[in-house]
């Protein structure tokens, strides 16, 4: 078998089974007598539970909820916090919060069942919005405050200096809305016995994860909880903690019945009652000069986090990191608040935090650019950050930054200089630009102080066997570590196994998310593969390494300082629009874009992703709207909550720059989540100059844009 290299173009490994449909998910599961559960949640946003009246449960049937936890356990999933209970217990903080399971062997009578559950609540007043919060609307839910965390960076001089010298000042408040995952698989996961261990089968991002957060349950410990991972029909951050609402009930109900027990969500379970992208809003306000240069920029975040911590602390963090974008601001301040309300728990969503803040400055350069008569692209270039800039986290810019190069391969390719003149604002054709980057894997000294991954390789004769806990979602991570261990070892992709994890047999390599999996993980398989390489005539043996980071990077996690990022994925997108002024249809007619990912180390995966990728963040700011009205999400199916499809946007075109990243395998970076970061900024930009308006919000579905023009 010929050796694989690096960058030959293959068949990505997972694409023929799923293809086949032969690829195995966690509904393709069952075992013998298994039953199903279905679960039943709260059906209000705040208040107590008086009484639960049950009917009567025909034999084989249970309900299971807190009082089935056994004296030695806690009532607790342990994600960040502990603060996310595994059942309601007295009171419920939002319409969707597990309260028991119902078991048994039939789903219709489950169904039934379930109609036939009464429970009484007294109901107190919701705080659903940022500002319902702020204003302790039906008295706090968190604290005294409804602040769930905080944080604030700084950088140059004090900010009351900054603006008393300058000559004026640029306000605006800038708003994001919830955003659903609607990866195609639902949520899913099955709890059985093998073994004589607790095992739970599940459609899940971070299978370690999930016995870390639900052993407590049964006052165990991680170690004596076994992840499967199943084929995962997508995640998008929406499967990392999430499958521990859905595996802690699991296991409480395996503990007492001891059968099998499979609980799949239907989509409207799915899109009801599932976290999403925190809704943001963000005040910024920049000092400039008479001339229109910036002094500096005063930032208020806020995260809608809904009741429980989950991620909201990191994915804040991750927000606040990127609150100036891609820009070298000399002064800066500012400060991230994640705050409750009794909406469904927010979490991770591609970009982790980074595509609020991101679009919220890029869209604030493009005002102040456009107020003071200067092109957009032009204005924002002046601000790069370049290598050894100061980043918002008093660290610095590691390596090259290639923005101006990738600059000149957007504008060339899609005209942006002579479009972005002759397109007169206001009369329907538009062509927008943005700049947005992506720290890569996971902030400041977390690699290195918390998640400290492992990976292993196994040869036995001349196969090797790749020992992970990441996981494979979509994003093609089957193919990319299978190709870094080929390439490494000099042998066939053919001659390399990886299974989906399974935690008691593969090392800790930490979660699949952050974008971390190549650079951190790709790089651990890379180096275990050159000492693998250097012994192979020594027969069977196996290599695992520890991650080890940098020298000279330092990171203090108390103050926020130093290099919250050893590196980069950078992005340039643009976005060209037609409006119809009659029914205020926006119908995009070019996207181009560049990335710099370090090395592409699987050129059709990565164009996947690009694609993928920039029209998930096109839908965000366009047609995607989850509104919660009182604690209910209004949008309940795929027919009222659109995401775009192949239809709705034209081919793209996209290039690489070439950025070999000194601590990634064969110089990649991530690049996951960045190719999600900035196509909304484009896409606003061109619809604000095709209609002459200004937008501080998405999404803006065309009913929002009567609205906007209607202002202007
Ligand atoms: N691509 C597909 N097809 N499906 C997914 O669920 N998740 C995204 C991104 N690309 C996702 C995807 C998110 S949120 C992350 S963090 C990265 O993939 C994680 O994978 P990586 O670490 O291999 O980049
Ligand atoms: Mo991605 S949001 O870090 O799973």
């Amino acid at each position: 078998m010929p050796a694989t290299g690096i960058n030959d173009r293959i068949v990505r490994v997972d694409a023929a089974a799923k293809a086949r449909g032969e690829a195995k998910y966690a509904c393709d599961y069952t075992f013998p007598d298994m039953l199903y559960a279905y679960m039943i949640r709260s059906s209000i946003p705040r208040g107590t539970i008086d009484s639960i009246d049950m009917p009567n449960l025909p034999e084989g049937y249970y309900f299971i909820s807190a009082k089935d936890i056994p004296p030695e356990g806690k009532n607790e999933l342990w994600m960040i916090a502990k603060d996310w209970r595994c059942f309601a217990d007295g009171d419920v903080r939002f319409v969707g919060e597990t309260i028991g399971l119902l078991v048994g062997p039939d789903r219709n009578m489950l169904k039934y069942l379930s109609e036939h559950i009464e429970i009484k609540y007294t109901e107190m007043e919701p705080a659903i919005s940022i500002n319902d919060a702020i204003a302790l609307k039906g008295g706090p839910i968190v604290g005294s405050d409804n602040v769930m965390c905080q944080l604030f960076v700084e950088k140059g001089k004090p900010m009351e200096e900054v603006f008393r010298e300058a000559d004026s000042v640029f306000e605006e408040t800038i708003e994001t809305g919830f955003q659903e995952h609607v990866h195609l698989e639902t949520n899913a996961a099955i709890a059985t016995i093998e073994d004589g261990k607790y095992t739970i089968y599940a459609s899940a991002q971070c299978p370690f994860y999930i016995s870390k957060a639900v052993a407590g349950l049964l006052g165990l410990e991680q170690k004596d909880i076994v992840i499967k991972q199943t084929t995962t029909g997508g995640a998008f951050g929406g499967k990392e903690h999430f499958p521990d609402v859905l595996c802690g009930p699991l296991l409480v109900a395996e503990y007492k019945i001891r059968k099998p027990i499979k609980l799949i969500f239907d989509r409207e379970e799915d899109m009801l009652y599932s976290v999403k992208r925190h809704p943001s809003k963000i005040t910024l306000k920049t000092a400039l000069d008479k001339d229109g240069n910036i002094l500096g920029i005063d930032g208020l975040v806020y995260y809608n986090g809904g009741p429980y911590l989950s991620g909201t602390y990191v994915v804040l963090q991750r927000g606040v990191f990127h609150a100036n974008g891609v820009y070298d601001i000399p002064n800066t301040y500012v400060k991230g608040i994640g705050i409750a309300t009794n909406t469904f728990p927010s979490d991770a969503f591609r970009g982790f935090g980074a595509p609020q803040t991101l679009f919220a400055i890029e869209t604030h350069m493009e005002h102040i650019a456009k107020k003071f008569g200067f092109d957009p692209a032009e204005y924002k270039s002046r601000y790069f950050l370049k290598k050894d800039s100061e980043t918002i986290t008093n660290g610095h810019i590691i390596e090259r930054v290639m923005l101006p190069e990738m600059l000149e391969k957007v504008a060339t390719a899609s005209d942006y200089w002579r479009k972005s003149k002759e397109y007169k604002t206001g009369e329907g054709r538009g062509i927008g630009i943005s700049f947005y980057n992506h720290g890569g894997a996971f902030t400041g000294n977390g690699e290195q102080a918390i998640i400290k991954a492992h990976a292993r390789l196994v040869k036995t004769g001349d196969r090797v066997r790749i020992e992970v806990g990441s996981t494979e979602m979509g994003q093609g991570f089957q193919t990319t570590l299978r190709k870094i261990a080929a390439a490494t070892l000099g042998i066939s992709i053919e001659q390399i196994d990886y299974d989906n994890p399974d935690t008691s047999k593969v090392p800790d390599s930490g979660p699949t998310a952050a974008s971390r999996s190549t650079m951190i993980v790709g790089r651990l398989v890379q180096r275990c593969g050159e000492e693998m390489k250097e012994r192979w005539n020594e027969g069977d043996f196996s290599v695992e390494k520890e991650y080890e980071h940098p020298e000279g990077h330092p990171w203090n996690q108390e103050t926020f300082r130093g290099d919250a990022y050893l590196g980069y994925g950078w992005g340039c997108a643009a976005v060209e629009v037609e409006a119809d002024k009659l029914t205020n249809e926006i119908k995009v007619v070019g996207i181009w874009s560049c990335h710099d990912i370090g090395h592409a180390i699987d050129e059709l995966i990565v164009h996947g992703q690009v694609n993928g990728g920039i029209v998930q963040s096109l839908g965000y700011a366009s047609m995607e709207k989850m509104e919660n009205r009182k604690g209910y999400f209004k949008q309940t199916s795929m027919s009222d909550y659109v995401i775009p499809t192949s239809m709705d946007f034209p081919k793209q075109e996209w290039s690489l720059v070439e950025n070999p990243y000194e601590w990634g395998p064969f110089g990649a970076k991530g690049m996951g989540e960045l190719v999600f970061n900035g196509a909304d900024a484009a896409y606003i930009d061109a619809v604000e100059r095709a209609l002459g308006i200004t937008v501080h919000k998405i999404p803006m579905p065309p009913e929002d844009i009567e609205e906007a023009l209607d202002a202007e």
